[in-house]
Parts: C-alpha cells; structure tokens; sequence
C-alpha cells in the first residue's frame, strides 16, 4: 500500500513557477498555465494533488508499459540498492544485472550478441552512432562518417541526436547542427505520398535513398538511423513493405542500419520489439522508455557479433561510455519489468488494443477537422487540418493545442497535445473498456474545441 500524502499544490505550483525549468515548453505561457502535479498512479491512470484521477493515455512519455503502482519493481530497486546501490562497467567491473540484463536481451534480441547500457534514448542514439563509425575506422574505411536520417524523425535533443532528429523547430536556436548528416523523407503516407499505391510510394522512397547514396557517395556513409514507426515527429507507420525495401538497398552500399527502439521497443507495436512486426534485423538496436517502463532511467544498445568482433580488435580501447552506462539498480528494475511484460504478454494486448484502438479512432475521421487518423500498436495521432483538402495545418496563434489540452484534461484524459492534434499512447496494459473511454473523451474534445 502507498501512503495517501496531503499535498499543498498552491505552494507546489509556486515553486514549480519560481525554480522548475521545464523541457519542450513554451517558457512564457508555462507562466499562466503552470503545471498539473502528479503524486500517484495505478493501472493507466495517475492522479492530480488535488485528488482528480486521470487516464494516462501517454503513459508518461511513452514509456510506462507495464502501466503504474507496480510495487515489485520498487521492491526490487529497494532489494539491489541495499546490497550494492552502484558499481560502474568500466575498468573490467560489472555486476549482476547488467550482465544478466544483457544476456536477456541477447535472448530477445537474437541477431545482436552484445548490450552496452546508457541513461535514456538521446544517450542510446549517440552511442548507436559513435559506434558505427568507429566500426567503420576500425574496419580501414574511417571517411564513411556520415549518417543519414529522415525528415519528421526524433532520436533525442543530445548534439549528436539533435543532428539525427529530423524535426526543425528542435533545431531553431541551438545551431551550429553536429556536422555529417542527411535527410530522406519521412514514409508519411498522408503528405508525402502524391497519391501512389503503396507499394509505388515505398518504390519512390526506395529511389529517394538511392539518390542520396549516390550524391553523398556511398564510401562517405557509416549508417542509416531510423525509429521503426516514427514517433514524437508526428506517429508515421510505414507504408507496407517499407522496411523490407529499404534494408537490402543499405546492404547493398554497405550503409549500417541502426533502429531507434526507443519508443516502439518492449511491446508498443504488437510484437516485443518493432523489427519483429516488420520483419527485418538492424545491425545496431537502440533502445530506453519501455526496458523499465519508465521506473528509472535506463537505455542502451545492441550491436551484431559482427560489429561487436571489429570492436574487440587488438590493441584498440573503446573510448566511449557513461558513469551510468548499466547501472545495478536500473539494470535489475529492467529485468524485473521484462519479467512483467513476458509473464503478461504484454505485446498481445498492444496488438488487439491496438486494433480496437484504431477501429475507435477512424471514426473520428467523420469530423470535418479531422485531416488523417494513423498509428500502430498501441501509438497512435489523430492530426487536425484547418482544411482538408488542402491538409493546411492551424495558424499557432489560434491555440488549437493548448485548447485541446483544456478539453481532454477536464474530462479525465493526459494526452499529447499540440497545433496538429492528438498523440495516444497509453500503457500497454490497457483495457477494452479503458480503450473506448480515452476514445470518447478525445471525441468529445474535438467537438468542443473544434466544434
Ligand atoms: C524514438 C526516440 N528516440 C530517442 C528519444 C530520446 O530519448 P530521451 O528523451 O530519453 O533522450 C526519444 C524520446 O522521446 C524517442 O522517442
């Protein structure tokens, strides 16, 4: 049992204004809209420090998988910190569950022999990238530097992540850009696509990647970094077939493919890790969020015993790593939760949710500012048009985001809300009737706002 806490949310509110220094906010409205304090959670749903419940339809940040109040993780984080709160994996030194939590993750992830942990998935891409190009040095070829990346793509705001993420507003103001990367576009059906069947629309992308191999040169390009589904540009399943096209053409040119896990790892898309759901094998997996669903910070990646066998070459020490790179507590928390979701086969209920959820969705396509209802799994975007047939998105002055907000929070929803809509992506724990109640109050907030 947790302890029921009075909390004084007047004065929360007024240190939160006076010391908190909010990430992704618009620091100068954050003044008049403040914070919503969470003190406590169960199941998918938290509660405010005025006592109102909530539906957790983000869970979190995209990361609280196994859903909130699972005292066997606290426990177990307890159990690890009174035996040995932390020793590094540097110097020759590991502890027990980093070891057995990459040796589990070897078993979930067979086509990678080798996990090296970070904090989170801006530390998980840097690693991802650092690695391929030393791969790459290591292998006599060190001018293959580059990365490409796609438009609408978040791999994290770290310099090197920040390069690689493809969203420009994350950009503005924190140039110069870490130098070496290049764009393709996003697999977005709904923009991208000039109307072309599916399968043309992956042959058109295909070609794009194409192009830029040969402008760029293929003898200059370590890797091709790409989220599975893309996630916090905008939630873009790919086109059928996408990823099945694009691997052999990276083959091909001898290009490193590294799948940004972060979000659609651990169950969100139907299968434990996306690769599964689309059926293809990175050569380097980076992976946070989901391996402790958000109970402490942990992430980290997994490299080929290929890559790993260039690494281990005489002679050479890799320079890279974190003070926290597998740490014991984070470590024995993510194996627990992984205990959790295998023992609940949590990726089953993302699927069948999953479905109900973008059954439910799609009637919200009858709004007349509904532009575009998609997702995958238990991630999902309903994106709002001023206008759609022309799909023009809403002037920001107009506050559609923050309105929308307004409209779900009162009716008992935590959603992602901004100028283009809508993002769910609720524990994966989630009911059927816990699927249709987040559904009705999204409804009935588009209504409102956009009435
Ligand atoms: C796909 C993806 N990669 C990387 C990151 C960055 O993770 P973090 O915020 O833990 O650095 C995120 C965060 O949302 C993400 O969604």
């Amino acid at each position: 049992m947790t302890q029921t806490l009075d909390w004084n949310t007047e004065k929360l509110l007024e240190q939160d204004l006076a010391h908190l220094l909010h990430p992704v906010t618009n620091l100068h409205r954050h003044r008049k809209s403040g914070s919503l304090v969470l003190v406590e959670g169960q199941g998918v749903r938290v509660k405010d420090s005025t006592g109102k419940w909530y539906l957790d339809g983000f869970a979190g940040l995209w990361n609280v998988n196994v859903g909130h109040g699972r005292t066997e993780l606290a426990e177990v984080a307890r159990e690890q910190m009174a035996r040995l709160a932390f020793q590094p994996t540097f110097f020759g030194l590991a502890t027990p569950p980093a070891i057995e939590l990459a040796s589990k993750l070897a078993q979930l992830l067979p086509h990678h022999s080798h996990f090296q942990f970070t904090s989170g998935g801006a530390e998980s891409n840097e690693t991802a990238m650092k690695i391929a190009r030393y791969y790459w040095s290591l292998s006599g070829q060190p001018e293959k530097t580059k990365i490409i990346s796609r438009r609408m793509a978040y791999h994290g705001i770290a310099m090197g992540a920040l390069a690689a993420t493809g969203v420009p507003a994350y950009h503005a103001d924190f140039g110069p850009l870490a130098p070496g990367f290049v764009y393709a576009s996003a697999p977005l059906d709904y923009r991208n696509n000039p109307g072309l069947s599916e399968g043309d629309f992956v042959a058109v992308l295909v070609k794009e990647l194409e192009d830029i191999i040969q402008g760029e040169g293929a003898h200059t390009i370590a890797a091709f970094i790409g989220e599975p589904v893309q996630g916090a540009g905008g939630v873009v399943p790919p086109p059928e077939g996408y990823w099945k096209a694009i691997v052999p053409i990276l083959k091909k040119h001898n290009i490193l493919l590294i799948a940004d896990e972060v979000i659609t790892g651990f169950g969100r898309t139907g299968r434990m890790f996306a690769q599964e759901t689309y059926g293809f094998q990175a050569d380097i997996t980076s992976f946070a969020k989901g391996i402790t669903s958000g109970y402490i910070p942990l992430g980290g990646v997994g490299v080929t015993p290929e890559i790993f066998e260039r690494m281990a070459t005489p002679d050479r020490m890799f320079m890279h790593g974190f003070t926290y790179s597998g740490h014991p507590v984070a470590c024995a928390v993510g194996l627990a939760n992984i205990g959790i979701i295998e023992r609940e086969r949590l990726w089953e209920n993302a699927e069948v949710r999953g479905q109900q959820l973008m059954r439910r969705l799609r009637e919200l396509e009858a709004h007349p500012f509904v532009g575009n209802v998609r997702g995958k799994g238990l991630m999902a975007l309903i994106e709002v048009v001023e206008d759609q047939s022309s799909k023009k998105t809403f002037d920001a002055a107009k506050g559609i985001g923050g309105k929308l907000q307004a409209a779900s929070r009162k009716r008992g929803l935590i959603a992602r809300c901004n100028d283009t809509g809508f993002a769910v992506a609720p524990p994966l724990t989630i009911s059927e009737a816990e699927v249709d109640e987040m559904v009705n109050i999204l409804g009935e907030s588009l209504e409102e706002v956009l009435a």
